[in-house]
């Protein structure tokens, strides 16, 4: 009897043990994954594109409706391409200029950004990839939303379709100001300088201010202009009813992959749901073209990699700017240069410069070679330079470019040299110091160490926390409470302002009671004169 029983209970604990693993492991491989990518940038397809074929590797199909797209996509990643967008960003009535971007005050770049959501969305409904992806079945069963959201909702109405599946945003742009209006948190405007501003943490009362009024000229804005009009062109697109507010639908989000992380970036508290994952993009580096490394090696004192990113083009610097570039290269002949450069070049080219359309920079940055990096301090760029120790020569244009260079000068790893003012002397000098003062390499390395120094890469951690979403679906423990708060009762104010209210009736009590004995023993002080 005993041994049945206990052979029972043995039996019973194996088929406990095998469901538990069978419902873990239903999703640990072959989860349908949909991933709305809408934002027309390279750098961001950079980034996302990591996440992406990683997650394929495990054995999810990933079906990604994106404005860039693979020629030779990894198995498991389907592409549908939003092909209107990029058209829409630089051609027309809707066209950015970053130039002019970069000239513009902080005010009116705030407004060319959110244009640049407008833009975006108008171009993702003109689409052909947009009518194919609402072509699908609506019954076609998509396990998790993968969801780049920093440029808005536009691609939200796609997610209601397929009945709001459990939703995981993810933004190759730092840890943006909205974050808060999505997931919840707290942001603290006290120390966290607002994105195009290039203060340190440490800000005096005036920075405070004009910080604080730009977070909240930016929340407005947000809220009161572009998420409406994106929200109006979006459902006129659509002609249905049954959409729900798209600004609303972004708050279905479980958690947030971000890209940030303390090595680089301001500290600042993170809910629960915010997963840092800075340099997620960054992985193993793969062995250079041929020609690529012997030029590399080739600089007698080193080789330096000059890059303006994927959005600011170095062909749209002028005539001027860029053969002042390249006299200054000239100028300092044991080093070589290497250069991404979106066209051909019509000038004499020195001997010591390479010219190349693209350049696998996370590879080159690897290269124990590479002594400088020439770069236009994105955050991407900034990330890559520090996980391989490559010191900096900022020369910011637009957005998070200044912040981010402001602060690697102080950390002691990079130098700037200003676009609007540069000659071919300041180049050559600004280069030579950073290339010949070991401090801008030493800083580097101490930077390297922290941000290298993590139980798990920053991909790993990515790839893990959308498995535990694909595992608990419908966990609520891990959302910050502060949404269904709200900001008054969850920045206390409400109980901040009953305490001053409290203080001032006191003081008023107290100076009603102060009068009222004053004139009281005034009044006595007189009637005793009266009575002698
Ligand atoms: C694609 O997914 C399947 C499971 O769905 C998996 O077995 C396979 O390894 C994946 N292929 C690649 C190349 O990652
Ligand atoms: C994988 O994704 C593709 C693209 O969305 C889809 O056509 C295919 O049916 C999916 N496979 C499975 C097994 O769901």
């Amino acid at each position: 009897m005993g041994s049945v029983r206990s052979s029972n209970k043995v039996v019973l604990l194996a088929v406990v043990v095998l469901l538990a693993i069978a419902s873990v492991e239903k999703f640990a491989h072959g989860a349908n994954i949909l991933c709305l990518m809408a934002v027309p940038s390279p750098s961001h397809h950079i980034w996302n594109r990591v996440l992406v074929d990683a997650l394929a590797a495990q054995g999810h199909n990933m079906t990604v409706v994106s404005p860039d797209i693979e020629l030779k996509p990894k198995p498991n990643v389907t592409y549908i391409h939003l092909e209107k967008t990029y058209d829409t960003i630089h051609e027309g009535a809707t066209a950015i200029d970053f130039y002019e971007m970069g000239q513009s005050s902080i005010l009116e770049s705030m407004k060319i950004f959110y244009s640049y959501g407008t833009s975006m969305c108008i171009g993702i409904l003109a689409s052909k990839g947009y009518q194919t992806i609402k072509n699908y079945p609506s019954d076609f069963k998509f396990d998790l939303v993968l969801y780049d959201f920093s440029c808005g909702p536009c691609l939200l109405a796609v997610y209601h379709k397929f009945g709001q599946p459990p939703m995981i945003g993810v933004t190759g742009f730092n840890t943006p100001p909205y974050t808060t209006d999505l997931i919840g948190g707290h942001k603290y405007y006290a120390y966290v300088p607002y994105y195009t501003l290039d203060y340190d943490t440490n800000m005096n009362f005036f920075q405070r201010f004009y910080n604080a009024f730009l977070h909240w000229a930016d929340y407005f804005y947000r809220n009161y202009v572009f998420l409406p009009e994106t929200d109006r062109i979006v459902r006129e697109h659509e002609k249905t009813k049954d959409l729900p507010y798209l600004a609303d639908l972004d708050q279905k989000m479980m958690l947030m992959l971000v890209n940030s992380h303390h090595s680089v970036d301001f500290p600042e508290p993170t809910p629960q749901n915010m997963i840092q994952v800075g340099g997620l993009q960054i992985i193993p580096p793969k062995p250079l073209a041929a020609d690529l490394d012997r030029f590399i090696r080739a600089g007698k004192k080193g080789s330096v990699l000059f890059s303006l990113g994927t959005n600011v083009l170095s062909k749209d610097l002028g005539p001027n700017r860029i053969k002042a570039f390249l006299k200054a290269f000239a100028q300092m002949p044991a080093y070589n240069f290497l250069w991404k450069f979106e066209s051909d070049l019509p000038y004499d080219i020195p001997p010591n410069v390479m010219i190349k359309k693209f350049l696998p920079q996370n590879d080159i940055l690897a290269h124990p070679h590479i002594k400088a990096f020439m770069t236009h301090g994105g955050l991407l760029s900034t990330h890559e330079a520090t996980w391989h120790g490559v010191p900096m020569i900022g020369i910011p244009v637009i957005a998070d470019q200044y912040r981010n260079v402001a602060k690697s000068i102080r950390a002691g790893v990079s130098e700037k040299i200003s676009l609007w003012d540069m000659t071919t002397e300041k180049i050559r000098n600004t280069v030579l110091k950073v290339l010949e003062t070991p401090r801008y390499r030493e800083a580097m390395s101490v930077r390297s160490g922290l941000f290298r120094d993590q139980p798990e890469t920053p991909l790993e951690r990515g790839v893990w926390w959308v498995e535990w979403a694909l595992r608990h679906p419908n966990a609520k423990t891990i959302q910050s409470p502060t949404l269904d708060l709200g900001p008054w009762k969850s920045e206390l104010y409400d109980v901040k302002l009953c305490l001053v209210v409290a203080v001032l009736f006191v003081l008023y009590l107290l100076r009603k009671v102060s009068k009222a004995l004053f004139s009281k023993s005034a009044q006595s002080g007189k009637s005793k004169k009266k009575v002698h």
